[in-house]
């Protein structure tokens, strides 16, 4: 693996759920790219970097809504669930899944560390992504446990999933390369409902 993305790895969060629902669909993925995003405990805000080819990635730039979730060390089933595979490839993620409405309308997990539903206030064009910035309007704590950070998931992703992760991995990195170079600034948040 290209030596700098090893040391960038060192900046990635713990692995969280992100959920959303826009135009009677919903659906979920996994992420690693979570990041607190206030200072301020009385306005508490969350971002993260979803992929332009990710299905969820137009949920959420539709609705202006998602869950961001923090998961158990040993919540592995639910990151293949959601994290290797697409809604492109299978018509609803979430079977077999408890899911609850929040209060914005947005699909939560039930079975999780912590549950945050945030409303999109803001977001930047980094051309393979959208960085979406979230008020927190809702919290739910759930089951406690350890986090799944993105450290014990390298260490501990048995060798058949990490053979799945990786593929999928570099075949996004090889679709995204030419859209990473192709950032318009003016791209920002004009509110839900409106796709660029
Ligand atoms: C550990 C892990 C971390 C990931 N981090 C991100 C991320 O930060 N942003 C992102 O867009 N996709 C990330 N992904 C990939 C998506 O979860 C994956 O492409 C998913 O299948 C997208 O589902 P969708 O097309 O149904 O939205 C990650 C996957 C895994 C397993």
């Amino acid at each position: 693996m290209d030596p700098l993305y090893l040391v960038l790895r060192h900046l990635t969060s713990p692995v969280v759920a992100i959920t959303t629902a826009a135009e009677g669909r919903r659906n979920g993925m996994i992420a690693n790219s979570a990041q607190r995003a206030s200072l301020v405990p009385s306005v508490p805000r969350v971002s993260v970097y979803i992929s332009k080819i990710n299905f969820s990635h137009d949920l959420i730039y539709r609705s202006g809504l998602f869950g961001m979730h923090l998961l158990r060390s040993d919540q592995w089933d639910l990151i293949w669930q959601l994290g290797l595979q697409s809604a492109r490839e299978v018509p609803d993620k979430f079977e077999g899944l408890q899911v609850r409405m929040g209060i914005t309308g947005c699909p939560l997990l039930v079975d999780v560390l912590a549950a945050l539903e945030c409303r999109v206030v803001n977001a930047m064009d980094t051309g393979a992504s959208t960085l979406f910035l979230g008020d927190v309007v809702s919290v739910e704590k759930g089951q406690e446990g350890a986090v799944m950070t993105s450290e014990h998931f390298r260490a501990h992703m048995p060798p058949d999933k990490r053979a799945i992760y990786e593929t999928r991995l570099a075949a996004a990195q090889g679709k995204l390369e030419d859209m990473a170079h192709d950032i318009n600034p003016a791209r920002g948040w004009p509110g839900a409902q409106a796709m660029p």
